[in-house]
Formats: C-alpha cells, structure tokens, sequence
C-alpha cells in the first residue's frame, strides 16, 4: 500500500542525498570537503563543519520519518470473510472505523486479539460497506444495542508528504541556485544569499604573502614613502609631537608593470600592521546600491582593524571623473566614487586608516579624490633608470641558476645598459626568458648569450627562421638596416647602434637596435638627427634601388609623429610660433581642432618642409657614404647580424664620443648603486618605539640587506 510506496521513495531520496553529499562536497571544496569524514572516521564528530551539520541533519531527518512509517502500528490486514467470522460474530469488536472511505479499522476491545490492537480491510465504497455490515448483522442476528459503532474519520497517512515533493524540490533547487549561483558569488567565495550582496570583497591579507620590500627594485622614493605611511601607524607619536597630521592616504601611479601592485603586496607581506586589498572593479556590479554598500562595509572593516592600511588597485575603474554622461553603470560609479569620498573625509572620519590606491591613469580620477586630505600624496613610479633597472636586474637573476663564470652584479649592469626603457616587468620577463632559452637547448645553466636572446625577443619578438625570403628582398631589407646603421653612425646626436639584424622577427623583416640615451631633455638638433637616422633605410633603398617599397612604412610613421610634435607641441617651429597643442592620442577622436584651419595649413606646411630637410640631409649622406652603406649591406646579407664590433671593423671608430656602458651611464651621478639608504626617522619603521631592543637590532639587518 501507500506505505512501501512512500518507504521506497525515501529510501530513494537518502540515496540520492548520500550521492549527491559524496560527489559535489568533494568537488566543491576540492577534496578538502572530505575532511569531516576522515575525521568522522576517526571517531572525531566534526560539528564545526558546515557540511557536516548539513549532512547529519538530513540523515536525522530522513531516519526519523523512515522509522515513524516501519514501526508504527500498522495492523493486520483481513478478509469481509475473516472479519464477519472471527471478530464480528465472536464479539470482540469495540467500534468500527472508516477511514478516508477507503478501508475499515477494527478496533477490537481490549484483550479481544492477542496478535495486534486493530486489524483493518479494504472497502469497495461505503454503501456497500453499510449494506454488507447490515447483512451480516441481520445473518448473526445481532440486536441493534449490542451492534459495533461506526465512526467516519479521515486521516493523513502521508501521501500528503508525496504531493509536497515537487513543491520541495523547486524551492529547494531555487535556494540552492541563489547561494551558488551569481549572485551569491557577489561576495567573493564566501557562503552568502543574496542579502550579502553589499558585504564587502575586500579580502584581509594574512602572512601568507612571500614578496618582501627586497624583492622590489628601482623605486627606492615611492619605496620610503610606503615605509613612512606604515611608520605613521605605527608611530604616530613621533609626527603628532611636531604638530603634524597623518596623511590619509597615497595613489601609486605609473605605466604598466612598474611594481604599483608589487610595492602593495610587499607592504602587506612586511608591514607588522593589518592590510586589506581591493580590486576597483570589484565594487561595480550589476545591481544598483551594491557599490556604495560595499564601500562602506569595506571601510566599517577597515575602522575594525585599525590602525590598518587599505589597497585599493585599479582604483580608476571607480574614480573616474564625475558628471561624464549619465548613461548605463555611469551614475552608480559616481554614487559609488560619492560613498568613497564620504568615507575618506567625511564626518565618520576614519581614524588610523591609511588608504592607498595604485592606477595607470592619474588623469582621469576625480580632481576631489585627489585632493589633499583623501589622497594626500600622489607617488609616481616611473620606468626605472639604468642604476633601477640594474637593482631589478639582481633582484629577477637571484633565483636563476647562471653561468658559474658569470659575475651576478657584472650581468645585471651590463644588462642594465642594453635594456634601455624596460619596466620591471619587461626586466622581469627577460630574466625569465633568457632561462626558459636555456632550457630549451637543455643548458646546465643560463649564460650571457641567452640573455642577448632574450632581449632580441622581448624588444623584437619571437625569431622567424622559417620565413623564407626571397633574395631580391632580402637584399632590400640587408640595405634598408645598411642605411639606417650607416646614417645613425655618422650622425652626431643619432643614439649609438647596438645591433643589425636581417632575420625576421616578429611583424618585422630587420631591425637595427640603438641604445636610446637616458635623456629628458632633446634639444631641435637631436631631434632632427633622429629623424634623419628613420630616414636613413628609405634613402638606402631609393638610392641603391631606385625603387621604393612598403617596408619603409613604420620609419615613416615615426618620423611624422616626430614632425608633428615638433611643430605643434614643442613649439619648435619659428612660423608656428611658441604654442602647444595637444595632439591626438591613439584611438581618441578628434572631433575638433584647437586651431584654425590657417594654422593648421601653416602646420602641415611646417611639417612637410622640415621631413623635406631630413630627407634631403639624409640623401645627401648616404650618397656620399655609398660604397659604405654597400659594405655593410654586404656584410649583413652574409652574416645577418652585425653587432658594434662588426661596425667598428667596417667603418672605422665613430667620429662622436659615445657613452655604452654602464659606467659611461652612471658616470658623474654620485653614486655606482641605487642609493637605498633610509632616512633617519624610518630606520624602524615596522617596530613600536619602545619595542625590545633585540627586535631592533634584527629589522636593522633586515634593513641593510634590502
Ligand atoms: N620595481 C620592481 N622590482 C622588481 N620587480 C618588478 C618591479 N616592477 C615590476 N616588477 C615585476 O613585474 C611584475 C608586474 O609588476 P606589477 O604587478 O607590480 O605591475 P603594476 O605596476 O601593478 O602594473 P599595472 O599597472 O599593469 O597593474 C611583478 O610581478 C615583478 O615581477
Ligand atoms: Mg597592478
């Protein structure tokens, strides 16, 4: 009967439960879920784990109702026959019961059967049941006083738990896809509904971080400027007693990979004082009311843990300049960057918390943001000189395994010199590289040759040997680098050639690679010796071919770009006069210029003449070094790649004093290293004054191996 039914779907549904536990726990907490269990195995009742709890309630449920339907007394089943027979006429039944009008209970009067309380049997329909039981009463000739009872009752025998199933089943997969669906995933891993969705995603940073402050290179300033803010934190008195306030906070700004989010994770990893990191973009999200929500759960956190540092990277994607359009996510940015203002520098005035933020684009964050008193301090973390990259050099070699006859510090100053313009990233990069090189042709060790590769394909990209030219135009690209070599040689304030190379690399089919100056300031002359050096393989191919081809296309690029902001940005043009304006950036639209149309004619004018000069001095040159140029094109078409030795055989010494290497560079700047000296009032910054001395000591070693 219904019963086994019900017995059977439950037995059903635990199994199904047992599964469902074995399999997606394990998934989801990646075999870390099987930890209550091995420790249930070992006699261990791991109440403290949620699934746990999950489990063992279920089970206690689903037993519960399995033994309520086994061991309830159900009675025994008998026949009309049985019934009139042996209950009915022996007269022991009490009452008779008609339950749901779909089968008879017997009760019987006490003592009356020993086997069980009540028996019971199925009935067509009640009138027949009635008609029946008359009969039968008639056949015994029972008098009406001493006849059975007949009471009508319905009841519940469970079906009404089957019924509710599917209704179960839907809320319970509803709830299921609300915790670990999108939206309960708002809150970054934790367990949350959906009414977490303003809890903050900022995540506190424990010990587990290995980056420490030697691990970062070439920006001692920005450097010392984040050991001050942790300094303030943690002594505070030492300011306070001068009168001074403490900075709120610090924005880290600078080009791709220069170490923003390294300096931040160092800090985390050293500082002796809580850091809690946050993504920008984190704060966006499709609801309306999330971003500000977290904002302020994230600084309520902040405020819990203080004194504290709060990193906020990317923070463009929320501080970007109110009032740009009020269109799609843009006005729940502006309430989100609201929120942010208000939490820095609002009534609720957060004490003792220090926000940092780290951006590629200072420019576009809201002026507000920027003002003292939020972010007090705007650091700028440039691409590293050569003394920084030299330091960065020796923090990325350490791990590598060189040459033993090669001299660490040696390496990295050279390398340094060769690497002009590289980030730490790119420096970063190349060291791996240079080992991933070695590895490849199965080297014991990473040798200065590898490195040389490696910058070849960091600057250049990966090398083509299968791109097979054909020779007319490997002869044009062998004189096309000729004449690029020959005009940067004799050219004054061309930068000193490294290399030139005709294997094609990357989108390229040669390059020839100069060794830019470490050099802010160009002056009108070294401007247009640069062009003219761009200039250089154009005139080649015209005068040794008298045909041009499209593998100029990138010189020519350049050097337009180059005329351009002579004439418009420098001033450097005595017709245009001394005004600036700002140039187009790629891929921005220009929908109107800042000049007049007779300006801009002036300036297309001024253009044209001064590539006309590069171009005629270019020519000039390169006919009267022809034979020159068709050495070196000779040269290059058997060897490929010619290096400064090469040259200096060909052409003679260069008749311009030239700085290459690393000492050349540092000469006169004071100092052979990257001056990482503290300055005396952060000699222990990451210790409470007061501390005991031993601890002191020991930052102090720290500090002077970092
Ligand atoms: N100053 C440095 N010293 C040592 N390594 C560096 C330095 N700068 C960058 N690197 C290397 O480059 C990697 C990327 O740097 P990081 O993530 O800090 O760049 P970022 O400035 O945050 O760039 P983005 O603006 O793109 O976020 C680092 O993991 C590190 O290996
Ligand atoms: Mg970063």
């Amino acid at each position: 009967m219904m019963q086994y039914q019900i017995h059977n779907i439950f037995l059903f549904v635990l199994w199904k439960l047992l599964d469902v536990a074995d399999t997606g726990l394990g998934i989801k907490e990646g075999g870390g879920g099987k930890d209550w269990w091995s420790r249930m195995q070992k006699g261990d009742f791991p109440w403290d784990q949620k699934d746990f709890r999950y489990m063992a309630v279920t089970v206690a449920g689903v037993t519960s109702i399995l033994l309520y339907f086994n061991f309830r007394d159900t009675g025994r089943e008998i026949t009309w026959k049985e019934f009139v027979h042996r209950y009915l006429a022996r007269g022991v039944v009490d009452r008779l019961e008609v339950v749901n009008k779909q089968y008879v209970r017997v009760i019987l009067v006490p003592g009356g059967d020993a086997d069980s309380r009540y028996v019971w049997f199925n009935i067509g329909s009640v009138d027949t049941f009635e008609r029946n039981l008359e009969a039968a009463h008639m056949e015994l000739g029972l008098e009406p006083s001493n006849r059975a009872a007949v009471i009508y009752s319905t009841e519940s025998d469970g079906s009404f738990l089957l019924s509710a199933v599917p209704t179960l089943l839907l809320f319970g997969f509803m709830l299921f896809v609300l915790r670990r669906g999108p939206l309960g995933r708002g809150s970054g891993g934790r367990m949350g509904g959906p009414f977490s969705m303003g809890e903050s995603t900022a995540k506190m940073m424990k010990d587990n971080i290995s980056v420490k402050f030697k691990d970062v290179a070439g920006c001692e300033e920005a450097k010392v400027e984040i050991l001050e803010f942790v300094n303030f934190l943690k002594n505070p008195q030492q300011y306070q007693d001068l009168g001074a306030k403490i900075p709120k906070g610090a924005v880290l700004s600078g080009p791709p990979g220069t170490g923003k989010t390294l300096l931040a994770k160092a800090t985390a990893g050293e500082a002796n004082v809580p850091f809690i990191t946050v993504n920008g973009s984190e704060f966006l999200e499709m609801f309306v009311g999330v971003g500000p929500a977290r904002v302020r759960d994230m600084f309520a956190m902040a405020r819990k843990n203080a004194p504290c540092i709060l990193f906020i990277d990317e923070i463009d994607a929320v501080g970007r300049k109110r009032g740009g359009g009020n269109f799609g996510g843009q006005s729940e940015q502006e309430n989100t960057l609201n929120q942010l203002l208000v939490e820095m520098d609002g009534f609720n005035t957060a004490t003792n918390v220090v926000v940092l933020a780290g951006t590629n684009r200072p420019d576009v964050l809201d002026p507000a943001l920027m003002r003292p008193g939020r972010f007090d301090r705007q650091i700028y973390i440039g691409p590293p000189d050569i003394k920084g990259r030299a330091s960065i050099f020796k923090v990325h070699l350490r791990p590598i395994k060189l040459d033993p006859g090669l001299d660490k510090d040696a390496l990295a100053r050279k390398m340094a010199a060769a690497t002009p313009g590289f980030t730490g990233a790119d420096i970063a990069n190349v060291c791996n590289e240079a080992a991933l090189i070695a590895a490849r042709h199965l080297n014991p060790s990473v040798n200065a040759k590898h490195f040389e590769q490696a910058i070849d394909r960091v600057i250049g990209g990966l090398e083509r040997k299968t791109q097979v030219l054909q020779p007319t135009e490997k002869k044009t690209v062998a004189y096309h680098e000729a004449g690029h070599a020959i005009v940067g040689w004799f050219l004054q304030h061309a930068d000193p050639l490294l290399k030139v190379s005709i294997i094609p690399r990357g989108k390229g089919l040669g390059y020839a690679q100069y060794l830019p100056r470490e050099q802010y300031l160009y002056s009108k002359e070294q401007l247009f010796d640069r062009m003219c050096m761009m200039l250089g393989g154009r005139v080649a191919e015209q005068v040794f071919f008298s045909r041009i081809t499209t593998g100029a296309q990138d010189d020519l690029k350049k050097v337009t770009q180059s005329a351009y902001a002579q004439v418009v940005q420098f001033g450097m043009s005595e017709k245009v006069g001394q005004v600036s304006f700002d140039l187009p950036r790629q891929g921005e639209m220009v929908l109107e210029k800042p000049y007049s149309e007779a300006t801009a004619e002036l300036i297309d004018k001024e253009v044209r003449e001064l590539v006309e000069r590069a171009y005629d001095r270019t020519l000039q040159l390169i006919k009267d070094k022809k034979e020159l140029v068709e050495k070196v094109g000779q040269r290059l078409l058997e060897r490929e790649i010619l290096d400064k030795a090469d040259m200096l055989e060909l052409l003679g010494p260069r008749p311009f004093q030239e700085k290459s290497t690393y000492e050349d560079f540092v000469e006169g700047t004071g100092s052979f290293e990257e001056d990482t000296s503290l300055p005396e009032g952060l000699r222990d910054w990451n210790q409470e004054r007061g501390a005991e001395s031993e601890e002191k000591s020991s930052t102090q070693d720290k500090q002077t191996t970092t």
